[in-house]
C-alpha cells in the first residue's frame, strides 16, 4: 500500500484543469494507495475560487492531516520555509511514502516531491516487506471522522462514558443481532462482567478450551469460579464438544467456548450440550467480530458474549476497549452495574464492582470503524481464499478448516506445519513476519502448574501449540504480497 501526500497545488490543478492531476486523484482512491492531504487544503481550494461542491468532490476519500500546534511549533523551530517544513513533518508523522507536487521533481528543504506524471506511474513494490499486521493502514478511511469527533469530545470534556459510548452500544447490538451491547474497558472486563452478571461465581466450574489466550481462563478465576480445561478439535482448533461433555461435573455451571482465530465454535453441539445439562453458555467472541454460524452472528447465540476491541482485533479501538452482547435485559443491567463499581445509581452501590467503563474516545474510534467492518472482513475472507488456493497442494501444510455452517472472519490464518520455528525463521529472512498463537496451551502455562495437567493431557491443543504458525493477513495486504508468502513457503518445503 503506497501512502501519498498530495500537495494543495495538485488539488487545485485537478479542480481547475483536470488532466493528469485529476487522473492522479482517481488513482489515489484505488486499492493499493492511500492518499493524505494537509488540513488546509479545503481553504486553499476555496481561496483559489473553486466552488464548494467541486472542493468536496476533489477532496473526497482523502484523509486530512491536521496542522496543529505541535506541527506548527516544530516547523517554526526548524526554521527555513515554514510551509515546506510543515509538509516534511506531516510526511514524517503520517509515514508517507511519496509527496506529490506539480512540475519537475524537486527537493524543498529536504522534502523530495514527486511530479504528478511520475506519481501516475507508481506501482507497489512486489518485494516490499510483508507485515504481520499494519494498523496504520486502517486509520486513513476513518481519520477525518475521528479527528472531528475527538475535537468535539475534548471541547465537551465528555471523556468517561458519553455520547459515543451509547451510540456505539446501539450500533454494535444492531450489528450483532442482539438486544443489548454494553461497552466496557477491555475484552477481559467483558468476559468477567458477562459471567458475573450471568450468576457465575464461587464454587462453579466453567469449561474453557486450553488453546486460547490467557484472558479466557483468568477471567473465570477472577469471578471466583474455577476454569476447567478441555481439548480442541483439529482443523478448527475450537472447543471439542465431546471433550467438553466428558469434563462436566456436578459443579459445572457454564461452557465458555472461544470463537478462535475468527471462526465460530461448533455451536449446534455446544448449545445442545448446554441445554441438555442445564448449563449456561457464554461466548468468548473476542476474535470473531462479524463471524457467523448458520446465519447467526458471533455474540448472539449464548446467554451473553464478550468482545475485545483491542487495537489489533478485526474491530479495534485506538486503545483498550471491549463489549458485552446479550438478549437478556438482566445480564445487560448487571453488566452495566459491574462496570461502574456496582452502582445502581450514582453513589448507590448494589454490590462491589469494578472500574470497567468504556471511554468516549475509544467508543468514537470503534463507532467510526464499525460501518467498515463487513468490507474489511470480506477482504480477509478473500485473502484467506488466496492462501487456500496457493497452499492447498503443499503436502507439508495443513490448512485451517472452516466447519460446516461457520463463516470465519479470519482474525488469524494459522497453518499447521512440521517445523514451525524453522519456517518462521526462513520467512523472516525474506522480510515476511509471522507469529505464534499460541506457543503454550493454557494447561501447560506456569500459572496453572498447580493443576498438575502435564504434557499429553490435551494432545490436539499441544500439537497446535507446537506446529501452528500464523501468516500475515489483514484487509490491506495485496495479492502480490500473499503470493510471495505462498512462494516462500513452497520454496521452504521444496514443493
Ligand atoms: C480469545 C480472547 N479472549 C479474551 C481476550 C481479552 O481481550 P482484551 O485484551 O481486550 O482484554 C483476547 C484478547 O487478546 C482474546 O484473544
Amino acid at each position: 500500500m503506497i501512502k501519498l501526500l498530495i500537495l494543495p497545488e495538485v488539488l487545485i490543478d485537478a479542480a481547475q484543469k483536470g488532466g493528469d492531476s485529476k487522473a492522479l486523484l482517481e488513482k489515489a482512491r484505488q486499492e493499493g494507495f492511500q492518499a493524505w492531504v494537509l488540513a488546509d487544503s479545503t481553504q486553499r481550494l476555496v481561496l483559489a475560487g473553486i466552488a464548494s461542491k467541486k472542493v468536496a468532490e476533489t477532496l473526497q476519500g482523502f484523509a486530512q492531516i491536521p496542522i496543529n500546534a505541535r506541527l506548527s511549533e516544530e516547523a517554526l523551530a526548524l526554521g527555513g520555509n515554514f510551509e515546506n517544513q510543515l509538509v516534511k513533518l506531516a510526511a514524517k508523522y503520517f509515514k508517507i511514502d511519496q509527496i506529490v507536487g506539480l512540475g519537475p521533481e524537486r527537493k524543498r528543504e529536504e522534502v523530495a516531491t514527486l511530479p504528478v506524471q511520475d506519481a501516475l506511474k507508481l506501482t507497489e513494490d512486489p518485494l516490499a516487506k510483508v507485515d504481520f499486521m499494519n494498523l496504520f493502514l486502517q486509520v486513513q478511511p476513518i481519520f477525518n471522522q475521528v479527528d472531528g469527533w475527538y475535537m468535539e469530545i475534548i471541547n465537551n470534556t465528555a471523556f468517561a462514558g458519553g455520547n459515543h459510548v451509547a451510540a456505539f452500544e446501539e450500533a454494535f447490538a444492531t450489528y450483532c443481532g442482539t438486544k443489548y451491547a454494553v461497552g466496557v474497558g477491555s475484552g477481559t472486563d467483558a468476559l468477567r462482567f458477562a459471567m458475573l452478571a450471568a450468576g457465575i461465581g464461587q464454587g462453579d466450574e466453567v469449561l474453557v478450551p486450553t488453546n486460547t489466550f490467557m484472558a479466557t481462563s483468568e477471567s473465570v478465576t477472577q469471578c471466583g469460579a474455577t476454569p476447567v480445561f478441555v481439548d480442541v478439535l483439529p482443523g478448527t482448533y475450537n472447543m471439542d464438544p465431546k471433550a467438553a461433555e466428558k469434563a462436566i461435573t456436578s459443579k459445572t455451571k457454564a461452557l465458555l467456548p472461544v470463537h478462535l482465530y475468527g471462526q465460530p465454535a461448533d455451536m449446534d453441539a455446544l448449545l445442545s450440550l448446554a441445554e441438555k445439562k442445564g448449563l449456561l453458555l457464554i461466548e468468548d467472541a473476542c476474535q470473531a467480530h462479524g463471524a457467523t454460524y448458520k446465519g447467526k452472528r458471533a455474540g448472539s447465540m449464548g446467554a451473553a458474549a464478550a468482545f475485545s476491541l483491542y487495537p489489533g482485533k478485526n474491530l479495534g479501538a485506538f486503545g483498550e476497549a471491549g463489549a458485552i452482547t446479550t438478549n437478556d435485559p438482566e445480564i445487560a443491567r448487571l453488566a452495566k452495574q459491574y462496570r461502574e463499581h456496582g452502582q445502581s445509581k450514582k453513589y448507590y452501590h448494589a454490590s462491589e464492582g469494578y472500574n470497567g467503563r468504556m471511554d468516549n474516545l475509544q467508543a468514537a474510534s470503534v463507532r467510526a470503524k464499525l460501518p467498515l467492518l463487513d468490507g474489511w472482513n470480506q477482504k480477509r475472507r478473500e485473502r484467506a481464499q488466496w492462501y487456500f488456493e496457493g497452499l492447498g497442494k503443499v503436502s507439508q501444510v495443513t490448512l485451517p478448516k472452516e466447519a460446516d455452517g461457520a463463516q470465519s472472519v479470519w482474525h488469524l490464518f494459522v497453518i499447521l506445519v512440521p517445523e514451525a520455528q524453522k519456517l518462521m525463521d526462513h520467512l523472516a529472512t525474506k522480510n515476511i513476519s509471522t507469529a505464534y498463537h499460541y506457543p503454550v496451551p493454557l494447561h501447560l502455562q506456569d500459572a496453572y502448574q498447580f493443576m498438575g495437567l502435564g504434557r499429553g493431557t490435551f494432545p490436539v491443543a499441544e500439537n497446535a501449540a507446537d506446529h501452528l504458525l500464523s501468516l500475515p493477513l489483514f484487509p490491506e495486504l495485496n495479492k502480490a504480497q500473499i503470493e510471495r508468502v505462498i512462494a516462500e513457503i513452497k520454496a521452504f518445503f521444496g514443493a
